[in-house]
């Protein structure tokens, strides 16, 4: 059994023949993928990545993530965009939603910096920190990114002052460039393990390297399982000989591109299941940075359901109409839970004693679907047999290989992101950065 998308409730909006029509458009853009004829085709490393992993990666990657284990009470991730949100979005979806208040762990807490410049979170952060035993997986592709580089300048001091020089070395890991930045630096003069992530894998195409799977090993899941998933959909949705309807992939991108043409600019990414919050993070990093550019692409936004029923609800239901969803429909929970019976019943909830909690979920869930398709918004199911390695892995395959073939369909380079660039520049010139001379003076002159 696989991830599966069902589209019959986009039927009343766009045709099935409609969607049906984007096949060869479709084929070509996988083949031009597959060919790497396409834009933007230096960064194609994640296309066949999952399939190209080998073993002894993946045991180098599970002894070092046993290092950190063996020696980390708290692990610090420090990566932004694609250097942190694939690891978080697998970490949380597999964790115990009350792992911080459990004694007893059996891996490392895992925390996030590095992915903000907020004073009060990276002062709370150290304080937090002063009486663990902390390591550090430092991530950046470029090795220069503000915000992380700030956040590890802290967390490296701390860290050595804290454990000492040589147990510092052996908790703080490294993943970045083989050569460049300032973050191999560092790691080739302190000694760090390092790991490398690959010159053709672009940050938010790069959970399935080391950027991702390090981290998830660390906090005790299974990576194996994880690329298993990915390469299970690689081989079904990069072939670009797979049938139309059979690669959920084609469809997908084939419908997103049908609905954005008949006017639904904003794709809303559902869950049902709050532990996928971060992998809504992930999807939307994955596709606003691929798509938003030339002044075009489908705005990504998220939901959590039922929590956001009771806020952004009323908006879906009746707001402008240039929505549709995208719901993640989780089969089958890990834990089973009934309502219980009460012989008072003052809270009237009788009606329910005996059904599962999902039983519940599930009818809020179709009970959702059927009113937002009644009131204008077209409706597509990722439907996950459960939350596990293997599935979350073909879940990330599937929506990677879906944005390269969307963004080919919109006609735009899905692999750069040139504008991420204009902040930083501003944010340097403000800061008066060496070697942003000009831009200082050009920008002091606007305020
Ligand atoms: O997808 C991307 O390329 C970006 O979101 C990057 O991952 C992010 O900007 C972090 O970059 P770096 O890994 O160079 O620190």
């Amino acid at each position: 059994k696989n991830i599966s998308l069902n589209i019959d409730k986009v039927a009343g909006f766009v045709s099935k023949e409609t969607i049906a029509a984007y096949a060869p458009q479709v084929k070509a853009c996988i083949e031009t993928l597959e060919n790497g004829t396409g834009k933007g085709n230096d960064f194609l490393g994640w296309l066949h990545l999952p399939s190209s992993i080998t073993a002894e990666h993946l045991t180098d990657l599970q002894e070092t993530a046993q290092v950190l284990r063996e020696n980390c009470e708290v692990v610090i991730v420090a990566g932004i965009g694609g250097s942190y949100l694939g690891a978080r979005a697998i970490i949380e979806a597999l964790s115990n939603s009350f792992q911080w208040l459990q004694e007893k762990k059996n891996a490392p807490t895992i925390i996030y910096a590095g992915h903000n410049i907020g004073e009060d979170y990276l002062f709370e952060l150290t304080e937090f920190l002063k009486d663990k035993k902390f390591g550090v997986i430092n991530i950046s592709k470029s090795g220069t990114t503000t915000e992380t580089a700030l956040a590890f300048r802290l967390l490296k001091k701390q860290c050595e002052d804290q454990r000492g020089k040589e147990m510092a070395k052996k908790v703080i890991v490294a993943i970045t460039d083989a050569k460049k930045g300032a973050a191999r630096v560092t790691a080739d003069k302190e000694g760090y393990k390092s790991f490398i992530i690959p010159d053709n894998v672009g940050g938010r195409f790069s959970v399935l390297t080391p950027v991702g799977l390090l981290p998830i090993a660390v906090a005790g899941y299974d990576i194996i399982k994880l690329v298993e998933g990915a390469r299970t959909m690689e081989a079904l949705c990069s072939n670009p000989d797979t049938p139309f309807a059979e690669n959920p992939a084609a469809v997908y991108a084939a419908t997103r591109n049908a609905l954005y043409q008949d006017g639904k600019k904003i794709e809303i990414l559902v869950n049902f299941q709050p532990k996928l919050h971060y992998v809504s993070e992930w999807w939307k990093q994955l596709y606003g940075e691929s798509e938003g550019k030339e002044n075009k692409g489908i705005f990504p936004a998220s939901v959590d359901f039922s929590t956001d029923l009771h806020s952004m609800g009323q908006w879906i239901q009746e707001g402008e109409r240039t929505i549709f969803e995208t719901v993640i429909s989780v089969e089958k929970p890990n834990h089973k839970l009934e309502v219980p019976s009460d012989e008072a019943n003052l809270d009237g909830l009788n009606f329910l004693a005996g059904k599962r909690v999902d039983e519940v979920n599930k009818m809020a869930e179709l009970g959702t679907q059927l009113a937002h398709v009644d009131g204008g918004v077209p409706n597509m199911r990722l439907i996950v047999p459960e939350l596990n390695e293997f599935y979350l892995g073909e879940i990330i395959y599937f929506f990677e290989i879906g944005c390269g073939i969307s963004g080919y369909i919109l006609g735009v380079n899905p692999f750069n992101q040139p504008g991420v660039e204009a902040y930083k520049k501003n944010m340097f010139a403000l800061l008066n950065k060496p070697g942003y001379e000009e831009e200082s003076k050009a920008i002091q002159a606007r305020l």
